[in-house]
């Protein structure tokens, strides 16, 4: 299979990325609120810091859903039929996947989809050396708008994958309606597995968000570093402080980076000013009880097959028909 002839075609314009990061970050800090979408976490440090993130005591989400998708797996593919499309948006290094696939190999076309072309290359030549029966059709897109899959897929059964309480970064406005898309990308017949992280205490939350190592303090801050880098600014990295809040009313951790001191800073060449104590908000982490994301799938045409969980029902693994 001649992955680099598929995967051609999609490189990204770098200088129209700059420019949207540019314009996402100038928008965003010129709010009363200041915010910062936290898709940018993910250069290439930011994606080694989240790594690490994922294996620190505090950080449950990963290890609890892998341990859910290891011992619930053959449940889990149970409605998986032969020659069954499995779409996976937002596939990274597919990792999680191959507790599934090391069941369904031999009889799935796996459909990767990610926005990052050296991320989806590195997981189908490992994926290829494991699995030499499994037919690749990777995607680069980004799943949050994509509105079909190509022509000759388009129409099989599919069962999509979405696991890694990715869902949690948006509002549940937005999650409805990013439920409601994989619906239509999936068709009438489609599944969706999808993992959710659940409500629980906010200590145990506030922790996972800001563990004792700083790794997580690390990866909020690295978004300064970035537009330094990036877009010449000129943020002073020791006069931001990461903080994890729980706003129990929203359902949600809340990351901000606090301005230690009264500051101004310049990106894209324009001045911005802080406040001693203001905060720019970087990211949401929406929690779910089993009941509340019943109801969201519902009223994006999904209903609830099953639902597996921890002994400690941390987190949830959904199977949506
Ligand atoms: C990748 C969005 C699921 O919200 O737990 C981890 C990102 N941020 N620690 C999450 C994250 C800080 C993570 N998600």
């Amino acid at each position: 299979m001649d992955f680099a002839a598929t995967l051609e075609g999609f490189k990204n314009n770098t200088a129209e990325v700059d420019d949207r990061f540019c314009r996402d970050v100038v928008k965003g800090l010129s709010r009363t609120q200041k915010e910062l979408p936290c898709r940018y976490f993910y250069d290439a440090r930011g994606s080694a810091l989240f790594e690490a993130i994922t294996r620190l005591p505090e950080y449950y989400p990963t290890r609890t859903e892998t341990e859910i998708l290891r011992s619930c797996a053959e449940d889990l593919v149970a409605d998986i039929a032969d020659g069954d499309l499995f779409v996976e948006f937002g596939s990274g290094s597919s990792l999680k996947t191959e507790l599934l696939l090391d069941r369904v190999c031999g009889r799935v076309v796996y459909v990767p989809i990610d926005v990052s072309e050296a991320a989806l290359a590195d997981a189908i030549v490992r994926l290829a050396v494991r699995y030499p029966e499994l037919e690749i059709r990777p995607l680069v897109a980004d799943f949050s708008d994509l509105a079909a899959l190509p022509g000759d897929l388009a129409g099989q059964r599919a069962v999509g994958f979405f696991p890694g309480s990715t869902i949690g970064n948006l509002a549940p406005e937005d999650a409805g309606r990013l439920l409601s898309r994989f619906k239509r990308v999936l068709g009438k017949e489609g599944q969706l597995i999808i993992g959710v992280d659940l409500k629980k205490s906010p200590v145990t939350l506030v922790r996972a968000y800001d563990d004792a190592a700083g790794v997580t303090a690390a990866f909020n801050l690295n978004l300064l570093t970035r537009i330094n880098r990036e877009l010449g600014g000129t943020f002073d990295l020791a006069s931001f402080q990461h903080e994890a809040i729980y706003n129990s009313e929203a359902g949600r951790i809340e990351m901000h980076l606090v301005s230690r001191r009264a500051q101004d800073v310049k990106v894209c060449g324009r001045p911005f000013h802080f406040r001693e104590g203001e905060t720019i908000h970087t990211e949401n982490s929406y929690k779910y009880a089993a009941a509340e994301f019943r109801a969201l799938a519902a009223k994006a045409g999904w209903t609830v097959k099953r639902v597996w969980t921890d002994d400690n029902d941390l987190f949830g693994v959904f199977a949506l028909g």
